[in-house]
């Protein structure tokens, strides 16, 4: 795609990234997660362009984003426990989803048709401007194509989707580097106490903190479709190893071999490193950039050492999981 569409895309006004959103386009924007591909949450004829946009299939829930919790009792859920309210207090804005019996304003067309939604205040700036100018709610998935990696910056967008969008009907909305880096902790709160859906930088000593009821895992049987084995696949085959064995995969794995591990892990002579993070949270904020970079630089293989400390950790491993497993399969 031209540079020149590029920039006809890209937009830094919140006036008219919600004008566009009410005329029904499509605005790509800035959380503190990853960029999300948004559309009026009532228009179904915009929510069905997301789909048509990143490739999804229909019966897959998305995530509608709210300016601020009250807006939960603006027709968004009903029968929302009390242990939720204690969460979204505690939690919003900020990276929470929470799945909820749903409201008459959230009609089948974002809940793929379940009787639950998806809601999040998110509290990037830019995001929380937009929301507050729109008013309703924004429908938004991750803004990539179905089974790869989220975007953290108005560039990466542009690279997934700046030839499926239409400059002067849709937009991308700048908004920095996200800086949580992972999608956020999804929490279904449609039973008697939290099941994690999808870990996120949220953790679950804070939730169980929070609530004072101890955090379950998810029933298979509830869908959250971006919990599919194979998802955030780069090009790259990843394979995930212990710090341990990094020399020894790198010698068999297939070439060029990058590395993508903690500061802490050397890589071997000949290996690229992709990024040297300090902690969880620099190593979730750098890891979709880091996925990216290695399928720019043409490497065949990715070997991934997980972080091992705080809530970040485990929102790093299963995205490194399920990247491991698409990989594999693309
Ligand atoms: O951080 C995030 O959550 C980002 C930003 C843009 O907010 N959004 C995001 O959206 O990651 P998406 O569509 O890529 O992932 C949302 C996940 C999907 O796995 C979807 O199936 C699940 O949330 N989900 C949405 N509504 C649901 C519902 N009612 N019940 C169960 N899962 C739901
Ligand atoms: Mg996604």
């Amino acid at each position: 795609m031209t540079d020149a569409r590029r920039a006809a895309l890209l937009i830094d006004d919140v006036d008219a990234a919600a004008a566009l959103i009410r005329a029904g386009g499509l605005v790509a924007i800035p959380t503190e997660t990853v960029y999300g591909l948004g559309a009026d949450a009532e228009q179904p004829a915009a929510v069905a362009r997301v789909y048509a946009v990143k490739g999804r299939p229909a019966d897959h829930p998305l995530i509608v984003h709210l300016a601020d919790a009250a807006q939960i009792d603006d027709g968004w859920a009903v029968d929302v426990p009390s242990w939720a309210r204690l969460l979204a207090a505690a939690c919003w804005p900020g990276p929470l989803t929470l799945v909820l019996p749903r409201g008459p304003r959230a009609g089948d067309h974002v809940t793929g048709g379940q009787g639950t939604v998806g809601l999040r205040v998110p509290s990037h700036p830019v995001a929380h401007d937009l929301l507050a100018h729109v008013g309703g709610g924004v429908a938004a998935p991750s803004a990539n194509r179905f089974g790869r990696v989220s975007p953290t910056t108005a560039e990466h967008v542009l690279d997934e989707l700046a030839d499926l969008l239409e400059p002067g009907r849709d937009a991308v909305l700048a908004g920095g580097s996200s800086d949580v880096g992972v999608e956020s902790t999804i929490v279904d709160a449609t039973g008697d106490g939290p099941r994690l859906l999808r870990p996120g930088a949220v953790g679950v000593e804070e939730i169980e903190a929070v609530t004072g009821i101890d955090v379950v895992a998810a029933d298979p049987a509830v869908r959250a479709p971006g919990t599919l084995a194979a998802h955030y696949a780069p090009h790259a085959q990843v394979l995930l190893v212990d710090a341990a064995d990094v020399a020894a995969a790198a010698s068999g794995a297939r070439g060029p071999v990058g590395l993508l591990a903690p500061a802490t892990v050397a890589a071997p002579e000949g290996v690229v490193r992709l990024d040297e993070p300090r902690d969880a949270a620099a190593y979730a904020r750098g890891l979709y950039a880091a996925l990216r970079t290695a399928d720019r630089a043409g490497l065949a293989t990715i070997l991934a050492v997980a972080p091992d400390d705080g809530p970040l950790a485990a929102a790093v491993l299963d995205r490194l999981r399920r990247a491991a497993v698409g990989s594999a399969r693309s």
